[in-house]
């Protein structure tokens, strides 16, 4: 037994900014000492790691950049990391895009391919990628002394793979299949004891976001809360998935929208 929380290794792809930089700060303020940080942007890589830094100097990060539509990128993520920190416990699949407002008909073929091959290949891919170590690794000791696993996924899905809104088709079609992809893998790697959840935001207020609030402000007003939520809020929900607290948590969509889908 440890009463660590987060005695593992953390990995998150879209560390640089929004959802992937909280929960990637969210690990160090919960005490995980290795976490491996991925993104396409240098510059909020080094901001995240910055801020971890600033806080908890003894935590080892390493920044990785990379494209997660690219199979080989994501393979040289997994490498580093395991050879950086020899495993991986905690993987957090946030790297995403909103894409242009179009309606299926006024979509290219190229700005679909884009959209999908991040938010839905891309996390399909480094999903994979963290499967085939974690399949080889020995669980850890939990901090209560239960039956731990060996490894845990959450990968970032959203409310719009549950209900759709207008001129996002790509967008919303691959975050559903994050929401598929998760129940498949949650099957599948259940008798490796590998637990594989998403996490589905509403409306985040991130850059993601910042810049088409106006498109944003219907769906704040149907959430019941009727508000944007934080970054914070959405980490807070994906550590308590890769925590040991979360081990009979298996393929689920933890939906974090402020009532949303239910209104
Ligand atoms: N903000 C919201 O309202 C909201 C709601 C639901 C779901 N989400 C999802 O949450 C995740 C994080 O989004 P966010 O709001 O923090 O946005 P964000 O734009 O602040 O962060 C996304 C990060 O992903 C990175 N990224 C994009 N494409 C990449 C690629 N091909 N390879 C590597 N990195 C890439 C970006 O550089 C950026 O740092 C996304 O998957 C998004 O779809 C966001």
């Amino acid at each position: 037994m440890t009463h660590e929380m987060f005695p593992g290794v953390a990995l998150i792809t879209g560390a640089g900014s929004g959802i992937g930089q909280a929960v990637s700060c969210s690990f160090a303020k919960e005490g995980c000492k290795r976490i491996s940080i991925a993104d396409r942007n240098e510059k909020g890589l080094q901001d995240t790691e910055r801020i971890i830094k600033s806080e908890f100097p003894d935590v080892d990060v390493l920044q990785y950049t990379l494209d997660v539509s690219q199979e080989d990128d994501v393979a040289g993520l997994l490498k580093a990391t395991i050879d950086r920190f020899g495993r991986v416990d905690y993987a957090c699949n946030a790297a995403g895009v909103l894409g242009p407002d179009k309606r299926s008909h006024e979509l290219s073929s190229k700005e679909f391919d884009q959209i999908v091959g991040i938010d839905y290949r891309g996390c399909w891919l480094t999903s994979r990628e963290e499967l085939k170590y974690m399949v080889n690794q020995e669980p850890l000791p939990t901090h209560d002394g239960r039956q731990g696993n060996r490894g845990s996924i959450v990968n970032i899905a959203s409310q719009l793979g549950i209900v759709s809104r207008p001129t996002a088709p790509a967008y919303c079609s691959a975050k559903a299949a994050v929401i598929g992809l998760t129940k498949s893998d949650a099957i599948d790697y259940s008798k490796d004891n590998i637990r594989i959840n998403c996490v589905c935001p509403g409306v985040i207020e991130t850059p993601m976001v910042t810049e088409v609030m106006e498109y944003m402000k219907p769906a704040i007003d149907i959430a019941p809360l009727k508000r944007p939520g934080t970054a914070q809020e959405v980490a807070d929900c994906v550590l308590f998935l890769c925590s040991s607290k979360a081990t009979f948590v298996q393929g689920s969509a933890l939906v974090v929208d402020g009532g949303y889908v239910i209104n």
